[in-house]
């Protein structure tokens, strides 16, 4: 999923920081795992890989693609090929009342809303989909794996159907043409391994220092916008509890899901206090130079929090692999910190 701040251009770097420092790990805690891309590039190259993020739904792709090391066997379902019997489903089925259909009945046009967040063929597919997933569940006909692996599934396929530019902040006025499709479930791709893998969905800050990981990936927010507002649809698809809504966009609340990591006041402090609690031998730590922390206060930070003489900065252009003007060079610089801790 194309997901703001996702590290897939910069996976290459991440590797050569680990090479660098002769880093020797085997298990790698991703505490800000967003789209899962950096756990999975981890996986791939052997390692264990322990996953979190503050974001439900988030949690629920890593526990049911990057954290599963086989395709799920489905043995109490009954039915050979789950992905495609729920592609199969619609709204002709008696079982399913429009009335109770959260997504249809509040971002997709109705008699009773405007929002023009998602077609209306496609926001029932998705509630009869994600009802009829959590009446396997409830009827034990799936286990944990099973249901995030189908949960993991929907939510990757909703963005490619939904009326935004990138983010659920805002809908466009105009239907785009990719919302017309249909939409279709695809099956998680599963990296085969025989480390046991786990997910968390907890504030990182709470999770620090709770269990023990060879090397931790940290890949916070670097500016004020908050995830929630920007996710919130797939957020409630996932969840699927109903949620008060407000405003245009219709936004769940989300006081208990800010992060203090989108806080000019808060940010330091927050960043230390993870730095101090985690208990890794090597730390890598995203950032960019325009955000909240300056690279001198992110410096000190990290130097302070491991063994100083292993402190590292590497910089390089970001943009270059984004812009499409060649050399543009507008100072934006991504940024990996190395520290050892032990
Ligand atoms: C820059 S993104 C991570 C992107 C990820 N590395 C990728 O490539 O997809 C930051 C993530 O941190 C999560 N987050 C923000 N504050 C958090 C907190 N206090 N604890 C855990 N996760 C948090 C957000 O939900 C978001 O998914």
């Amino acid at each position: 999923m194309r997901y703001i701040g996702g590290k897939s251009l910069i996976l290459g770097k991440i590797f050569d920081v680990i090479s660098d420092n002769s880093v020797i790990a085997d298990s790698v805690l991703d505490i800000f795992s967003g789209s899962g891309v950096v756990a999975e590039a981890f996986k791939q190259e052997g390692y264990q890989i322990i996953t979190n993020d503050l974001l439900y739904f988030s949690y629920s792709i890593s526990r049911g693609t990057v954290c599963l090391n086989d395709v799920p066997k489905f043995e109490y379902l009954n039915i050979a090929d789950p992905i495609a019997y729920l592609n199969r489903l619609d709204i002709k089925n008696p079982d399913f009342n429009l009335d109770d259909c959260f997504i249809y009945q509040n971002y997709s046009p109705n008699k009773n809303c405007k929002r023009m967040y998602i077609q209306n063929k496609n926001a029932i597919k998705i509630d009869i989909i994600r009802k009829t997933i959590e009446q396997w569940k409830n009827e034990q006909k799936i286990n944990d794996d099973e249901y995030f692996y189908l949960l993991a599934s929907l939510i990757n396929a909703v963005p490619y159907v939904s009326n935004i530019a990138g983010v659920y902040g805002a809908y466009l006025k105009h239907w785009d043409k990719r919302t017309y499709n249909d939409l279709t479930l695809e099956k998680p791709q599963i990296i085969k391994s025989s480390k046991i893998n786990f997910g968390y969905n907890m504030d990182a800050n709470d999770l620090a220092g709770k269990i023990y990981t060879d090397l931790t990936y940290i890949d916070p927010p670097y500016n004020s916008r908050q995830y929630l507002p920007n996710y919130h649809i797939l957020e409630t698809i996932a969840r699927y509890d109903n949620p008060e809504i407000k405003g245009v966009t219709g936004l769940r609340d989300y006081q208990e899901q800010k992060s203090l990591y989108c806080q000019k006041s808060k940010v330091a402090n927050t960043f230390s206090e993870l730095l101090n609690k985690l208990d890794s031998k090597y730390v890598i730590v995203s950032y960019n130079n325009e955000g909240l922390l300056t690279t001198k206060e992110l410096t000190e930070i990290v130097k302070d929090s491991g063994i100083k003489s292993t402190f590292k900065l590497y910089e390089f252009d970001y943009r270059r692999y984004k812009s499409k003007i060649p050399n543009c060079d507008d100072g934006l610089k991504e940024q990996l910190y190395f520290i050892r801790k032990k």
